[in-house]
């Protein structure tokens, strides 16, 4: 019997697939909320396999925790930044993600509707009308930005960044420039995108989209210095990780108008916000929902749940991290 713990109910797709399997034994936390380490051991103590979500800190102590036996952690995210994979790695145990076109898709859905949001002044014109402030059409009223032929900056050219500068290119017709560790020349040919430094790009770009893992390298990545390098007409746009941007400096940048306006769905101590970004109205902001589609999330539950299926049939997980 192989014995599977989800410390969180998830879409019924992955967990149907998981329990049709012979010999699989599946668990979900009865509790619909984050798990403290301490419960997580307890409850999947003994536990071939864990399904952990991206609200989940598991490191060697939850390991060594859950018990020799633990054979794969399959993460419930396309991030993985929550699971120490050095500790997974000497110890044996696999560990795997849920990257996919569908997710790269929804989440690239999302940051256009952030841009759109931001440029159009979505947010500030619906509390407008809203309040009763609406008297009538004006030339001048609730003047906004286009989208279209605008330059778009991404940084981290993934399955995300990829999907993003699809739609900027095809349906924007954005010129696009991308930052990233690695090059891809077959990409700039055909999107006609440029490669550039990260400094070349803050300064060039009319909207600076965020797509990288968050690692150690790419913590603060977007400081004070980065945010007064961009134009002060330019976005900023964040569907990663939240620490990617230094969110005090950010506050600060939005108030002095140093930069036009930010959307958000990640934060760098979330739940919470840094003080000060929810007052300004240069911002939208959203509560890291980027891929909860319902399609996505159930794909992405049929996939944590395939990686489980394949480790404990003798093959490869279709998502494992090295
Ligand atoms: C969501 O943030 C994910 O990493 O899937
Ligand atoms: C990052 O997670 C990506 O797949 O682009």
């Amino acid at each position: 019997m192989y014995k599977i713990f989800i410390t969180r109910r998830i879409p019924d797709a992955g967990i149907e697939m998981l329990k049709k399997q012979k010999g699989f034994d599946v668990k979900v936390s009865p509790y619909d909320r984050v798990l403290s380490k301490r419960e997580i051991i307890k409850m999947a103590r003994g536990c071939d396999a864990l399904l952990s979500l991206l609200t989940d800190k598991i490191d060697g102590e939850v390991m060594d925790g859950m018990g020799k036996q633990l054979k794969i952690i399959a993460n419930y995210a396309v991030g993985f930044n929550n699971i120490d994979l050095k500790a997974a790695k000497e110890r044996k145990i696999m560990v795997t993600n849920t990257p996919g076109p569908e997710i790269s898709e929804s989440v690239a859905e999302h940051t256009f509707a952030l841009m759109l949001a931001i440029s159009k002044r979505l947010v500030e014109s619906d509390n407008f009308l809203r309040r009763g402030k609406y008297k009538g059409w004006a030339p001048m009223l609730l003047l906004d930005t286009d989208v279209h032929h605008k330059t778009l900056g991404v940084v981290g050219l993934g399955a995300i960044g990829r999907s993003v500068v699809e739609r900027a290119v095809k349906g924007f017709k954005m010129k696009v420039v991308y930052y990233d560790v690695k090059r891809d020349k077959a990409f700039e040919k055909e999107y006609k995108a440029k490669f550039v430094s990260l400094k070349e790009l803050l300064k060039t770009a009319d909207f600076v989209s965020l797509h990288v893992p968050l690692l150690p390298s790419t913590t603060h990545l977007i400081g004070k210095k980065e945010l007064e390098m961009m134009k002060k007409s330019a976005f900023l746009i964040n569907t990663a990780r939240g620490p990617v941007i230094d969110e005090k400096a950010l506050v600060l940048a939005l108030r002095s108008n140093k930069i036009a306006g930010a959307g958000l769905d990640v934060y760098e101590f979330e739940p919470k916000v840094v003080s000060g970004l929810t007052r300004l109205s240069n911002t939208v902001l959203t509560p890291h929902t980027a891929s909860a589609t319902i399609e996505a999330r159930s794909a992405m539950a049929v996939a944590a749940a395939k990686n489980i299926i394949a480790a404990f049939r003798g093959k490869t997980p279709p998502n494992l991290l090295k």
